[in-house]
């Protein structure tokens, strides 16, 4: 089938890749030539296991091209849609203007029918938006408002699964009119995702407000999943209790399962923080104040001060003349992505007690570094406390303890002895929980864990 993508940033290109990947041919539209400059000659803007070799296989087979040509995209596809970017406005709500102002591209320059896919996370009653800009253009040019329909089908990728995510879904999400140009947009998307449910049936089709609260929903209980488990993990060290243990007994419970129970220094990302907030916001538009949501996103603020409260309960307020390694930078493992990442909250509030930190990252570093001369604006003797190394170990080297704020496979086991000699003190504050901490004990290592009952 001919799709095209409107809107080249993470999600645009893992679902123009994977279409192509199933055999479609693809258009991706970004109107930053910069963007598309790097795709054609071929570089990837962003991290994301697997995606790189996806697109050259697909551009080479001539099923993905990349382009700023706005008249040519929207005469490409008959499956339009729509991935460009919903920041947050100032109030917390997701703005709009981008999303709005792809559809009135699209309905500005198309001749024939089109399916409009919402794929952007955006609020209930999104949809009647851009079916109200693409209708207002159509009808501007006295063509028939018949002529597209718009569906929601919201994304469910995990930022360093992306790729898998789309490959093998869960489910896929689709929320379409129940008009008849709405019934054949049904039609064309089933037979454009048929290939995903060649063993089972892994569609939910439902009208489209009811798929565009679906992703809000999905994002905002597994914050309150994690955010939950962080009261009772701050709990668990209070009490002397192990939060592991009872992750796992809880865990075993089936309707509880074992997903989204760990306790560590807050969620990050583009999703989470942004999608609560955002729910929320539309909550008091209809009047309605959800208060377990707004509870979700005031414990996760909390939750990003936990290590450095740990840090000061061992060392004091005042950290002047202390050194810090820190391992992780990205808001999780296999991606770059720095957005609301906890490593940066602890990295400023280290540095406002007067210590100095040697970070390390995987993937992340270049981009934490953008992210640091922004968070430290206006401070340049504390940016100055700030470096990066290029190997875990050698961040080590004559600092008074290591944090960890997230859970890369390297760090998993590193060679302690070596970990030992580098340190000054033997002591570590691990917001993931990697280690155990009886094995830490043995090995004479102060251990800091999240309700870990140390
Ligand atoms: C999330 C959703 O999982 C995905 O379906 C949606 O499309 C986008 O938002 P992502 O933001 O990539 O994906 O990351 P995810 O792996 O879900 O983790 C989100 C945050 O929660 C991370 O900061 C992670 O460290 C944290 N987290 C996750 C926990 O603190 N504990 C957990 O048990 C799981």
């Amino acid at each position: 089938m001919k799709v095209t993508i409107v809107g080249s940033g993470y999600v645009g290109l893992v679902t123009g890749a994977c279409l192509a990947e199933q055999g479609n041919n693809v258009f991706c539209l970004d109107l930053d030539p910069k963007k598309i400059e790097i795709l054609n000659s071929g570089g990837v803007p962003i991290y994301e296991p697997g995606l790189k070799e996806m697109i050259e296989r697909n551009r080479a087979a001539g099923r993905l091209q990349f382009s700023t040509d706005i008249a040519a995209s929207v005469a490409h596809g008959d499956i339009q849609f729509i991935a460009v970017g919903t920041p947050p406005d100032e109030d917390g709500s997701a703005d709009l203007q981008y999303v709005v102002a792809a559809a009135r591209n699209i309905g500005r320059h198309m001749t024939t029918p089109k399916v409009i896919v919402d794929k952007s996370t955006v609020p209930v009653g999104t949809a009647d938006k851009v079916s109200e800009a693409i209708s207002e253009e159509l009808e501007k040019r006295g063509l028939s408002t018949e002529l597209c329909s718009v569906v929601s089908n919201p994304e469910f990728l995990k930022e360093g699964a992306a790729v898998e995510d789309f490959m093998r879904p869960d489910r896929i999400v689709i929320g379409t009119e129940s008009t008849p140009a709405g019934l054949r947009a049904k039609e064309q998307m089933r037979r454009l995702y048929a290939p995903f449910n060649r063993h089972h049936e892994r569609t939910y089709y439902m009208d489209v407000k009811s798929a565009e609260l679906t992703k809000y929903a999905a994002n905002a209980m597994l914050a309150t999943r994690i955010s939950f488990m962080n009261e009772l993990a701050n709990l668990a060290d209070l009490v002397g209790a192990d939060i592991e243990a009872v992750r796992q007994g809880i865990g075993a419970d089936s309707r509880i399962g074992f997903g989204f129970l760990y306790p560590g220094t807050g969620y990050g990302g583009s999703c989470f923080p942004k999608d609560v907030s955002a729910l929320s916001k539309t909550a008091k538009e209809h009047g309605r104040e959800l208060k377990i949501l707004d509870a979700v996103e005031a414990v996760n603020e909390i939750q990003k001060y936990i290590l450095v409260e740990k840090i000061e309960k061992r060392f004091g307020k005042d950290l002047l003349g202390m050194k810090f390694a820190l391992w992780g930078l990205a808001f999780k493992p296999n991606t770059d992505d720095m957005r609301e990442a906890p490593s940066r909250v602890i990295i400023q509030e280290l540095v406002k007690r007067g210590a100095t930190i040697v970070a390390y990252d995987p993937v992340a570093m270049p981009e934490a570094k953008h992210c640091f001369d922004l968070d430290f604006q206006g401070n340049s003797e504390g940016l100055k406390k700030v470096s990066m190394v290029a190997d875990p170990m050698a961040a080590l080297d004559g600092c008074d303890a290591l944090v960890i704020a997230t859970e890369w496979k390297v760090f998993h086991t590193p060679d302690f002895d070596q970990v030992m000699q580098k340190l000054t003190r033997p002591i570590i504050f691990d917001g993931r929980n990697l280690y155990e901490p009886t094995a830490m004990k043995e090995l004479g290592i102060e251990y800091h864990g999240i309700g870990r009952h140390n």
